[in-house]
């Protein structure tokens, strides 16, 4: 079974090409990191029309680059929801484009499942499982009992963590996208400013991290901070509470089985310290390579294959969603 899969949610144009059997045999992305570096932020048209841009010459190179044809798809895969609505839309379209083009269906995939599933294109995890994860636009834990049976148990208040790091990153000058800088400055520095942990003690597995960015700016305008320090500070706040609370969420469960997915799962310092923690209180860790942490479309043809062997496939005249939550998502479509 081959699947193409499309990916555009946010500021990655992505696309894979997937077999069941032979797993990926083409994977292209191409990060707008540079188009929205001077914003600090994703600029939500300049991603669709960079999306426009590169799609075309994107799917044309994947095909030169693994000299595939095409039409030996079975069906497209493609990210439905969550994301920008604008660069949904220029995906949503494209797959519909192909799939009408070559008569194959096409299979929805909710950006948040893609993710969960990275770390099954390295291994196989097995069911049930908590789900950590820490995107730019999501920090959420889910209970994982089966493909498509998420159970929401709690996420941020307010800001993601990937949307903190960036906007910290912003406040201290350093430029888009902030968690990898924050990162590597980390390293160079130490924890030395006090900052806050709201929710940290509480019994709830809801977060909040907007708190943390005030704190952040309020320094920053009080005294002249070293980068490295502020990073570290920064950064050990958020990997505290994060740890507290997938502590928590296990806890909780009773499910010692864990998924850290995301973009920030990138993060150096914090593979470090869930690998730790995995080791002192012997739960089972899964963490994707770092290039699968960040947005791809391996993740989405991954969740597509498992969809599509279940016989879920969408209807022609199906639309983006800006925000339709996992829950929600793995109920419609099972
Ligand atoms: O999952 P992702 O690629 O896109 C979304 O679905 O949002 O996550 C992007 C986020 C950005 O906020 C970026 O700053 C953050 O992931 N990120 C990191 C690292 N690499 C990417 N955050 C901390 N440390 C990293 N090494
Ligand atoms: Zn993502």
């Amino acid at each position: 079974m081959l699947t193409l899969a499309v990916e555009t949610s946010c500021d990655e144009t992505a696309l894979c090409i997937y077999s069941e059997e032979r797993g990926v045999i083409g994977d292209i992305i191409l990060s707008q990191a540079k188009v929205h570096f001077p914003y600090g932020g994703v600029v939500p048209e300049l991603s669709a029309r960079e999306h426009t841009r590169n799609l075309l010459p994107l799917f044309d190179k994947l095909l030169k680059d693994t000299n595939f044809d095409i039409r030996r798809i079975d069906f497209v895969s493609f990210t439905l929801t969550p994301g920008l609505i604008l660069s949904l839309v220029v995906g949503v379209s494209f797959a519909k484009a192909i799939a009408f083009t070559l008569k194959k269906p096409l299979v929805p995939v909710h950006h948040l499942e893609g993710h969960i599933y990275s770390v099954f294109l390295e291994k196989p995890v097995e069911y049930p499982f908590i789900a950590l994860i820490v995107s730019g636009g999501h920090t959420d834990l889910y209970l994982v009992e089966g493909f498509g049976r998420y159970m929401f148990l709690g996420g941020t208040l307010d800001d993601a963590v990937g949307e903190s790091y960036d906007k910290v990153a912003k406040l201290m000058g350093l430029g888009y996208p902030g968690g990898p800088i924050i990162d590597r400055l980390a390293k160079e520095g130490k924890p030395v400013y006090e900052l806050p942990r709201p929710l940290i003690d509480e019994d709830t597995l809801n977060m909040s991290f907007s708190g943390l960015k005030t704190a952040v700016r309020r320094l920053i305008e009080t005294e002249s901070c070293r980068k490295e320090d502020l990073s570290a500070s920064f950064q050990k706040a958020v990997i505290d509470v994060l740890e507290r609370k997938t502590l928590l969420a296990m806890e909780k469960t009773g499910v010692r089985r864990l998924v850290v997915v995301g973009g920030v799962s990138a993060n150096s310092e914090l593979r470090r310290r869930f690998s730790e923690l995995s080791e002192r209180l012997g739960f089972e860790l899964h963490i994707p390579h770092p290039r699968l942490s960040t947005d791809n479309a391996q993740m989405i043809a991954y969740a597509g294959m498992e969809r599509f062997r279940r016989g879920i496939t969408a209807p022609e005249d199906i639309n983006p969603e800006p925000n339709m939550p996992l829950e929600v998502f793995g109920r419609l479509w099972s």
